[in-house]
């Protein structure tokens, strides 16, 4: 993949934070969301790939844009797989809490995980922890290696949990161990990256989240040099078998990064779009917007920051169709009142 790629990925980020963002703390997440996949759709026929979405948002039957399978790109090599989430953190934006962002994550075709839509157990460090950690040893045992790698006590690690009854024990065994831990309403893929920046404030991240998100993750720590396992947690038989379906036979396999993303070769773009540990989020003033992105690439490890102010009325990449959802976007909850 060429690395100019990369600044139009994050033109893709950028587009579908900057639509959703209106709709934060108005309480409508679906709103929200639409709003971002829209955006991301139609500023995504700009890129010259030929990309298939292998993680999107759903299956064909299921989801309108973005599904899994949709092409997408101007039909141009290269040949990519592409995993979006134009939305992660959809309750975020409806509460205006914080930490959600816009995300993909690009690799050459056949390198991604297709991973099905159900939970995976995970854990996402740094490069300092990388190969010191392992979802098949207990929590106090790894707590302990991030402590070492990071040059701290455990009592001065923090880890990042969902908070959710599923995670009651994982919780209490941090706590024994004596770690700190941050609490976090949604949205896993954040500070699954933060984990891997020295002073995020996050020095892992712990328990079962979407299993989608756990691929983009990947995809990010891979470009860190991080490190992200994962194992699959169906909660009934029909995901076992919608698993073997999409080529994993056996559920309980350890995933590991090289097993989500098979490529050096991934490129990662989010642009946040509430304030977070990664990224702030999207700012208006008058007809302006700023966003702020990140893009890197596994190849170098680059991490590049992107601050862009957008003017609102002016977008002349889209043809007349585009420039109505983009706008629907931008403005709808305004325009509805
Ligand atoms: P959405 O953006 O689709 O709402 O998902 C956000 C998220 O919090 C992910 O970051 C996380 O992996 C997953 O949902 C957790 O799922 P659940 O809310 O069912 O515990």
């Amino acid at each position: 993949m060429e690395r100019e790629l990369a600044l139009e990925f994050v033109r893709v980020t950028e587009a579908a934070a900057l639509a959703s963002a209106r709709w934060m703390g108005r309480g409508d997440k679906d709103a929200a969301d639409d709003a971002a996949v829209s955006a991301m759709r139609a500023m995504f026929d700009t890129v010259q790939i030929d990309g298939v979405v292998v993680i999107g948002e759903g299956e064909m039957d299921e989801a309108p844009m973005l599904y899994i399978g949709e092409k997408v790109g101007t039909g141009v090599p290269p040949l990519v797989d592409v995993a979006v989430d134009p939305l992660e953190g959809t309750n975020i934006v409806a509460k205006g809490l914080t930490g959600a962002i816009a995300v993909i994550a690009v690799a050459p075709r056949g390198t991604l995980l297709h991973a099905p839509d159900m939970y995976m157990d995970k854990i996402a460090v740094g490069p300092e922890c990388r190969g010191k950690v392992s979802l098949d040893v207990p929590v106090r045992e790894n707590l302990r290696e991030v402590a070492r790698a990071l040059g701290k006590t455990v009592e001065e690690v923090t880890v990042v949990v969902l908070d959710r009854p599923r995670h009651e024990e994982i919780i209490e065994e941090i706590r024994r161990a004596g770690a700190r831990i941050k609490l976090i309403t949604d949205g896993d893929v954040s500070p699954a990256v933060a984990a891997a920046y020295p002073n995020s404030g996050v020095d892992i991240l712990m328990g079962i989240g979407g299993a989608p998100e756990g691929v983009i993750a990947a995809a990010a720590l891979k470009c860190l040099g991080g490190d992200f396992q994962g194992r699959l947690w169906p909660t009934e038989e029909a995901e076992v078998e919608r698993a073997r379906q999409m080529g994993i036979s056996d559920i309980n396999r350890l995933l590991t990064m090289d097993d989500l993303v098979r490529s050096n070769e991934v490129i990662f773009a989010a642009t946040g779009i509430t304030d977070g540990d990664l990224l702030r989020g999207v700012r208006y003033s008058g007809r302006q917007a700023r966003t702020y992105s990140l893009v890197m690439r596994g190849k170098t490890g680059t991490i590049r920051y992107i601050e862009a102010v957008h003017q609102l009325d002016r977008k002349p990449f889209f043809s007349d169709n585009r420039i109505r959802l983009f706008r629907g976007g931008i403005t709808g909850p305004q325009e509805d009142r």
